[in-house]
């Protein structure tokens, strides 16, 4: 690979990472066989509406989802990622991942787009804690007397403004994206990095599929991320 490429020669990097970063820790990704969304509908498990409807069935899948990831941990991407970070500070990840292995490898500028499966909220009392047990005390009531909800970004609701806001920012100011493992599928997330481009970020990829933003990064790089992200240290 041509040294041009090398995150030494940027100043300003942004990782913008979605499932297939957790691919190799154990976790399924969303689409493609054996996806989660091809087992699950998100219409009965994942939106406000089911939740409304019928918190425990809702609760039990994201229990299933925590035990899964409990039982995974982050992968040597996650960690190269990390490290780098550690050596320059000005170093920013966006992530649609919802796992925590950002934060568990070690990464401190962190944007979870998508929330956090170990966080929970409720909207009435505008309250929200952590909680890690499995299964989920549902029992438990928010200060609004409400049934906690998971802090995660469902099918229809919207997105956290002041986290979309500042991640929008670190795109808009870093001169390369380093997109990995996403299907670039999802919005408003998939129209950062090429906002980001559009103000001269070079764009490269990490996926050993073809994505949606393929066609618009400078360098793709088809492999796991594991394999791949060593390639640009
Ligand atoms: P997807 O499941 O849509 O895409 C995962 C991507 O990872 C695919 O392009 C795979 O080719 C790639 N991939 C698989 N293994 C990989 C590996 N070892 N290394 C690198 N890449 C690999 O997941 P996302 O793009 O993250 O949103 O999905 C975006 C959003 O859609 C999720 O955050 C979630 C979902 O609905 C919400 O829940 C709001």
């Amino acid at each position: 690979m041509d040294d041009k490429w090398k995150l030494k020669n940027f100043e300003r990097v942004v990782f913008f990472t979605g499932a297939g970063i957790s691919a190799e820790s154990g976790v399924p990704t969303f689409r493609g066989k054996g996806g989660l969304w091809d087992q699950y509908k998100p219409e009965e498990y994942a939106c406000q509406e089911a939740f409304d409807r019928d918190p425990q069935a809702v609760w039990e899948f994201h229990d299933k989802r925590r035990e899964i990831v409990a039982g995974c941990k982050p992968n040597a991407a996650h960690h190269h990622i990390a490290a780098y970070e550690k050596e320059h500070p000005n170093t920013v990840v966006v992530t649609q991942n919802i796992d925590g292995f950002h934060q568990d490898a070690g990464t401190q500028n962190l944007y979870e787009m998508h929330g956090s499966l170990w966080h929970v909220r409720c909207d009435a009392s505008g309250t929200k804690k952590e909680n890690r047990d499995i299964p989920f005390p549902i029992e438990d009531r928010s200060p609004a007397g409400e049934v906690w909800r998971p802090d995660i970004v469902w099918f229809g609701d919207y997105l956290n403004e002041d986290t979309i806001q500042k991640a929008r920012n670190a795109f808009h100011a870093s001169d390369l994206v380093v997109i990995v493992g996403t299907s670039g599928v999802v919005w408003p997330a998939a129209g950062f990095p090429l906002e980001a481009q559009k103000r001269g970020a070079t764009l490269i990829e990490i996926n050993p599929e073809e994505s949606d933003f393929s066609i618009y990064c400078d360098l793709c790089l088809r492999g796991p991320a594991t394999q791949e992200l060593p390639k640009l240290l």
